[in-house]
């Protein structure tokens, strides 16, 4: 079975997010204050989330990344994740998180059937990572990393948002990192959420930041591979790392997308900056599975060809925060 879209395009992976809480509050995902949270009878249960995820992968999804907020401060998390990597057909389960929890969470995920961690981390000094993260401590994130090495984790993805003024001149650090160990440590350019009217000033064109990189080190092109996923990727000559670009804002990924979103609440969206989504609940409710397939097939169909934040000064709406879509 495979979900083809009216553009052609595959979609074989599922972006289902768990919670919209976090243990962190990063700038450019959450605003100071004022968020509401979803109260607990909003989220999807976990039977209900992996209703959805049964049919997702009956109708053509292989790959599922399990996202938040953090997804890792849902209580039950664990046994849930064991549940949806033994779904048959589903081919890879992963998961992002800003690893604060791996310290005590790294194995449980390895024996739960993850197969791979991309993890945030936005800067190597603890006071940056700290003003970011709004309180968050960088040694625990790096531990959380070792530990996740240590369970045999393959090398991590390392998600780096880079904000100018605030971290960019960190990224020879970050290059740096890749010469020593073998993470694929990815700039992603910031993308805007509700409460970042000013974004256009902090996000940094990834062609930029590769002309920062090349004029101190001598890259190399990677070719692409099944898990380059949304990056370009390069390597210093020699570096046991990789580097790699996720241009989110200039880029234009969108015409090979392969990507269907779920939130925690329900709502199903064929892009990132799709709107409100369509809500799946109703059909969860109705307890009618073949319907479920039948509206996940739907909204593949409507997905858009890409995201048209051009034409549309006032979005996204103030509504709009990461942390309540995944990413
Ligand atoms: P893999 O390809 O499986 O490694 O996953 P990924 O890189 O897509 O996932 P991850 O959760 O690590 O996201 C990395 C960055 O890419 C985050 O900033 C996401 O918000 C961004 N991203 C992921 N999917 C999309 C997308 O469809 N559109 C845009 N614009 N950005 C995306
Ligand atoms: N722009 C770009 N990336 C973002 N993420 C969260 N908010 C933004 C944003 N505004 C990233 C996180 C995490 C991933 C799921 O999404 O850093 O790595
Ligand atoms: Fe939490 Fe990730 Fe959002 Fe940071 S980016 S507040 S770690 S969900």
């Amino acid at each position: 079975m495979s979900l083809i879209d009216s553009y052609g395009r595959r979609i074989n992976y599922l972006r289902l997010s768990v919670t919209d809480r976090c243990n962190l509050r990063c700038r450019y995902c959450m605003p100071a204050k004022g968020v509401q949270m979803l109260p607990h009878h909003e989220i999807l249960s976990f039977e209900d989330l992996l209703r959805v995820s049964e049919q997702a992968v009956a109708a053509g999804i292989s790959k599922i990344r399990v996202t938040g907020g953090e997804p890792l401060v849902r209580r039950g998390i664990l046994p849930f994740l064991a549940r949806l990597g033994r779904l048959p057909g589903l081919q890879e389960l992963v998961l992002t998180t800003n690893g604060i929890l791996l310290g005590e969470m790294a194995r449980g995920l390895k024996d739960a059937g993850v197969r791979r961690l991309n993890i945030s981390l936005d800067s190597l000094k603890p006071e940056i990572f700290a003003r970011i993260t709004r309180g968050g401590k960088l040694s625990d994130a790096l531990s959380g990393l070792e530990a996740a090495e240590k369970a045999g984790f393959p090398p991590h993805k390392i998600n780096v948002v880079l904000m100018r003024g605030v971290n960019d001149h960190e990224i020879m650090d970050f290059v740096e990192l890749t010469r020593e160990r073998p993470y694929n440590v990815r700039f992603i350019e910031y993308m805007p959420t509700g409460h970042s009217a000013n974004w256009r000033a902090f996000s940094i064109p990834g062609t930029e930041v590769l002309e920062r990189i090349a004029e101190r080190y001598l890259i190399e092109k990677l070719e692409r591979t099944e898990h380059s996923g949304p990056a370009s990727n390069f390597r210093v000559r020699g570096a046991p790392g990789s580097l790699g670009i996720i241009s989110a804002m200039t880029g234009h990924f969108c015409g090979s997308c392969n990507r269907l979103r779920v939130t925690a609440s329900g709502m199903a969206k064929g892009c990132l900056f799709s709107g409100e989504g369509v809500d799946l609940r109703p059909l969860l409710a109705a307890g009618d599975d073949t319907l479920l397939r039948q509206e996940i097939r739907n909204i593949v169909q409507a997905k858009p060809v890409g995201h048209e934040m051009r034409g549309r000064p006032a979005f996204p709406p103030a509504s709009f925060h990461m942390s309540g879509i995944g990413g």
